[in-house]
């Protein structure tokens, strides 16, 4: 069966056809489906009956694993899937709901603000693939925002102002705009600050896009107010509708995008219902300016 992919969204985002994501990828695929990602940066897989280890197989013959380890409020002994994936869902080991004032949920409510995933690692995530396991009777949409047809957008002025500048990313920014601010010394340690360059070149289609997400605050060389204010800007700019492609899950989709060219969000459920999403991440190149590790 060939591969098809159909655009869903305004100006991005792709529905694949023709795939069975349970079977070893043929090298043709794999390369179908990365030229896929260049050019719609989101793709959607629909009735992917995977367990764990086919949707582990499948992240593995595109790329190498980001391990998720000390990037959420769970303690090791807390995880309930092992560090090949981000646990994105709203449960316990037990698989009971966290309860609402619970910070380990708390923290993770950050995901509904705009972001680009890892962003507040020197070296950032390059794709994301997150599964529905299970999902609640209304609401935790997913929406994801082209930051190619972004920047194309900008006036001229503001294309020259964003050249070159660099921002310092951290979880302590995204949880401080949700007024989430009770670390631990030791987790101030773990989230501290890195620095990521604000427009991005890919490496195959050589379009640029701002690499925006709700980490970043703070510009280097600038006023923390006047750089907060700017980044506001950027990203109410950048999430228009006209850029915006919405997600509506179905138990069994994947869903597979770039975060070097797009942002995404979360979007509010009931809190007493599970939402079981289980995310695998695919390792960025390197860091996107010179730092310490
Ligand atoms: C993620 C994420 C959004 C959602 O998996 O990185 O931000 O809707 N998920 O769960
Ligand atoms: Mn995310």
């Amino acid at each position: 069966m060939a591969i098809t992919i159909r655009q869903v969204g305004p100006c991005f985002a792709g529905e694949v056809d023709g795939i069975d994501l349970r079977k070893p990828l043929t090298s043709s695929e794999a390369a179908q489906i990365h030229a896929g990602m260049d050019t719609y940066a989101v793709l959607v897989f629909r009735d992917q009956k995977l367990s764990d280890e086919e949707h582990l197989a499948f992240t593995r013959s595109l790329g190498d694993i980001e391990h998720a380890i000390g990037t959420s409020l769970r303690a090791a002994s807390e995880y309930r899937l092992p560090t090949t994936f981000a646990d994105v869902s709203n449960l316990d080991k037990s698989e009971t709901p966290f309860a609402r004032d619970d910070r380990r949920r708390l923290f993770g409510i950050g995901n509904r603000l705009w972001h680009s995933d890892s962003s507040f690692k020197s070296t950032p995530a390059k794709y994301s693939l997150l599964r529905a396991v299970s999902i609640p009777s209304k609401g935790g949409n997913t929406q994801f925002a082209d930051m190619r047809a972004a920047y194309d957008a900008l006036d001229d002025e503001t294309k020259a102002e964003v050249e070159g500048m660099v921002c310092e990313h951290s979880q302590l920014y995204s949880r401080q705009l949700i007024g989430f601010t009770d670390f631990t010394d030791e987790e101030r340690e773990r989230f501290r600050p890195v620095l990521q360059c604000m427009v991005r070149t890919h490496p195959a289609s050589g379009r640029k896009s701002l690499y925006l997400s709700s980490h970043a605050g703070g510009i280097v060389g600038w006023p923390m107010p006047e750089a907060r204010a700017f980044l506001r800007d950027l990203i109410e700019h950048a999430t228009q509708r006209e850029f915006v492609y919405t997600h509506k899950w179905r138990v069994n989709d994947l869903v597979m995008w770039d975060n070097r060219q797009t942002m995404h969000r979360a979007r509010p459920f009931p809190a007493n219902e599970p939402r079981d999403m289980r995310r695998t991440t695919l390792a960025g190149d390197g860091p996107t300016v010179a730092q310490a590790a």
